[in-house]
């Protein structure tokens, strides 16, 4: 990152993003994870403390933390959660970039699972996750978050036959009620692990911007251009 070409406008903003996929324990030595390498967070981050923010990375990434960001690591969805709001509650932007589990397994074994314990595989029984982003949108409009703050999800998609990525993207904003949501396609082989990555960034006002295939560092420039644009905006 060269801090010399960016802009240096979020100086004495406080700024949340999670990153990475969580780990639900299923016992001591395994978990339920997803694809999710964490860079997209990490990227929006790195490029977020270049521009003055003081940021808090919560994540669940094994990636090194960037420079001059603070990380809260954490494993699972609930741990993820109690991180998140705490941190949210003096933020002025949230950043929900990481890819949470929707399930966790009901009962967490003490010990690990034998094969050899029954003539049948053990059945996985899983529980719904909260979801995070509606618990800081709810947060937020209870005056747990202050008024200004900019809440901004994300949108993890294939595209299917009732579909396309960026239908599903609309309609998933309109669902979740936060201010931005950048959409990705998502896939083996597309997004995650991978250093570039495009889509759109779309407001609850209707806007859209379209990023083509990039860094992650320029989408993550992008997402906070649009941060910014929209804390400006009288809407916001
Ligand atoms: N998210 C969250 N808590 C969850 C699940 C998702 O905060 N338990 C957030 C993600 O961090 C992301 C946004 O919600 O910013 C959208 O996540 P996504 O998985 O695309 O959407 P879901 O609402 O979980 O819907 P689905 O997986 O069915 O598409
Ligand atoms: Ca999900």
């Amino acid at each position: 990152l060269d801090g010399g070409t960016l802009p240096w406008d979020l100086a004495g903003k406080r700024v949340v993003v999670t990153s990475g996929g969580t780990r639900e324990e299923i016992d001591p030595v395994r978990f339920l994870g997803n694809r999710s390498s964490g860079k997209q967070g990490h990227a929006i981050a790195a490029v977020a403390a270049a521009r003055g923010a003081q940021v808090t990375l919560v994540t669940s990434s094994d990636l090194p933390v960037p420079a001059a960001v603070e990380a809260i690591r954490i494993d699972s969805a609930l741990e993820m959660r109690d991180a998140t709001l705490s941190a949210a509650a003096d933020a002025d932007v949230v950043i929900k970039a990481a890819a949470v589990a929707d399930f966790r397994p009901t009962d967490v074994s003490s010990s690990k699972l034998k094969k050899d314990s029954g003539s049948e595989p053990a059945q996985i029984r899983l529980e719904r996750n909260p979801d995070i982003l509606a618990g800081l949108v709810a947060a937020h409009a209870s005056g747990e978050i202050p008024a200004g703050c900019v809440l901004v999800g994300f949108a993890a998609e294939t595209g299917d036959s009732t579909g396309s990525v960026l239908e599903h993207g609309r309609a998933k904003l309109a669902r979740k009620g936060c201010d931005l949501l950048v959409v990705n396609e998502v896939g083996r082989g597309t997004t995650f692990g991978q250093d570039v990555n495009g889509g759109w960034i779309l407001d609850a006002a209707g806007g859209e911007v379209s990023v083509d295939r990039a860094s992650k560092d320029l989408l993550a420039s992008r997402i906070l251009d649009a941060v910014v644009s929209w804390a400006a905006a009288p809407s916001a």
